[in-house]
């Protein structure tokens, strides 16, 4: 199979979708493995790195019109798109809420898509999970931000000038990122405690040496077949507001993580917490990229209010697009051997991962 790899177009898109290290696996396997010229270079790996590793540079459209897989980090621009021809398989992060134009063009054009936000959340394709493994990236890097807007330090310390008391870090929404945020902000030595309304994670919080905030809209009834929250009626959410306000008040850094699928992210901060809060409190709000979890939030900003800072950082992993990249791309490896067998492009609409993630196929829209 021809897999190509474009340079990422998207603004402060740094990740690569293939890292050399998964291009020379791929060609071992057989496959022929065509990189667009600079496409790693926003994450540090060179056109010579890639060639070492057994693929070919390509420049210009080449990359995505003469192969049969074209694997990307994010959607493809129209201007991309128009240049994938017929039989094509497209492998990417394709925002399957948010792209309905685009995959009326690919459909229309017999292109087969693959969102790789829809990877089933099953054990069998765990090695697949790029929101997993970005969400990593983010719920690290979300405290990193947050500890260098603070004005105090995390760790308590006894020195001889005095004892510092540890910060308080406040985790909301405890899945793949907010554990992450967790156990980072514990390395840093904070005192974090950590709230969902998922019961499933307040073992897990608390398996990381945090608190879990008790609350009675905890339940085994938030959570979906798939491991999801599902939104909650008024009457929970005010509760759960209720809970978020006693305990916000006494925190140093709150990281906000909250999300449901295919909705706008809870609000589950308010103005009013925010201004009951201590001023030097420091909110990072990783929800931002779907619309944020505070009603300070601007995505892409900060704001200051009160004297409490709200972050809300956009696309975090390609922040940190090294590891991000080697993820991802390990990831997206796993998926293509997943769907190429003997060498060739094999769409198995009957297997569950492949039926999951695929938007086109065949001229066809398989999702309304
Ligand atoms: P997500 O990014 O969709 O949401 C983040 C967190 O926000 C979730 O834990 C969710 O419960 C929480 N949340 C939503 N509304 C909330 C509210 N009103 N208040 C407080 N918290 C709220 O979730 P993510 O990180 O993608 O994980 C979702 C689930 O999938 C988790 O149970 C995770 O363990 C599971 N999972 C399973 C995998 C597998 O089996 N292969 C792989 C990855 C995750």
């Amino acid at each position: 199979m021809r897999i190509g790899v474009p340079v990422e177009t998207a603004a402060a898109e740094r990740r690569v979708a293939l890292v050399p290290d998964s291009v020379a696996r791929l060609v071992k396997a057989g496959h022929q493995v065509r990189v667009q010229r600079g496409a790693g270079a926003g994450a540090f790996h060179s056109d010579a790195e890639y060639q070492k590793a057994g693929a070919t540079l390509v420049d210009g459209a080449a990359v995505f019109s003469d192969v049969d897989l074209v694997s990307k980090v994010r959607a493809p621009s129209a201007q991309e798109a128009s240049a994938l021809l017929s039989g094509t398989a497209l492998v990417a992060l394709l925002q399957p809420a948010a792209n309905v134009e685009l995959f009326s063009s690919l459909a229309s054009r017999n292109v087969t898509a693959f969102a790789l936000e829809l990877v089933p959340r099953i054990t069998r394709a765990q090695s697949m999970d790029v929101l997993s493994s970005q969400a990593t990236v983010a719920g690290y890097k979300a405290v990193l931000l947050g500890a260098a807007e603070l004005p105090k330090l995390l760790p308590m310390l006894t020195t001889a000038a005095g004892t510092l008391a540890p910060s308080k870090v406040f985790v909301i929404g405890a899945g793949v990122a907010g554990l992450q945020a967790i156990a980072t902000a514990r390395r840093l030595g904070a005192s974090v405690s950590g709230f969902d309304i998922r019961a499933a994670a307040g073992e897990q919080v608390k398996s990381l040496g945090a608190s879990f905030l008790s609350s009675e809209v905890v339940s085994q009834s938030a959570e979906d077949k798939g491991g999801y929250a599902k939104a909650q009626a008024e009457d929970e959410r005010q509760r759960t507001l209720d809970t978020i306000h006693k305990h916000i008040v006494s925190q140093d850094m709150v990281i906000t993580t909250a999300q449901i699928p295919n909705r706008p992210a809870p609000k589950l901060i308010t103005d009013e917490m925010v201004a009951a809060m201590r001023p030097g409190s420091v909110i990072v709000d990783i929800a931002a990229d779907t619309g944020g979890n505070t009603t300070l939030t601007k995505p892409g900003e900060t704001v200051r209010s009160n004297g409490v800072t709200v972050i809300a950082p956009l696309n975090l992993a390609a922040t940190e697009p090294v590891h991000a990249s080697q993820m991802f791309s390990k990831n997206v490896e796993t998926f293509i051997n997943h769907i190429a067998r003997e060498g060739s492009l094999k769409v198995d609409l009957a297997d569950e991962i492949t039926k999951a993630m695929a938007i086109t196929h065949d001229g066809e829209l398989l999702r309304k």
